[in-house]
């Protein structure tokens, strides 16, 4: 991993364990969906959306039941972002196995704006909500 990516990682920690986990998953998901998208066989394509909706499923009951915990005063919007978020991953998901292949480019750019526009960004705001939380204490 070169030194860069080490700093990102360092910097957006949400001091939560298993969410870092999670969102490094992701990350992890959407880079490897970048290098192997122009040689991918149809059968890992269906099983990597099928992985992303699951594990986004996993990993917004996570983020969520901790944001409860803490009372976190924005959760609506949150969650309400979520929603969106899995609703077209699922629709990307249904798409393939009843209709038509969704583009696999077109699914890639909407995966690389949801975690620079929601997990570097507002994900990044209840991390700051916690920290603040914290220091109050
Ligand atoms: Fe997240
Ligand atoms: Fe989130």
């Amino acid at each position: 991993m070169t030194k860069k990516k080490k700093n990102c990682t360092k910097e957006m920690t949400v001091f939560i364990r298993k969410v870092d986990e999670q969102h490094q998953k992701f990350f992890k998901l959407v880079r490897n969906l970048d290098n192997n998208k122009e040689g991918m066989t149809s059968k890992e394509y269906a099983r990597l959306l099928s992985i992303l909706t699951d594990y986004l499923i996993e990993h917004f009951e996570t983020e969520e039941s901790y944001l409860r915990k803490i009372d976190y005063p924005y959760l609506n919007e949150h969650i309400a972002d979520h929603r969106h978020f899995i609703y077209t991953i699922s629709n990307y998901n249904l798409m393939y196995n009843r209709f038509s292949v969704p583009d696999v480019e077109e699914v890639y750019q909407f995966l690389k704006k949801w975690l620079a526009e929601h997990e570097l960004d507002a994900d990044m705001v209840y991390r700051n909500y916690l920290i603040k939380q914290i220091k109050n204490d």
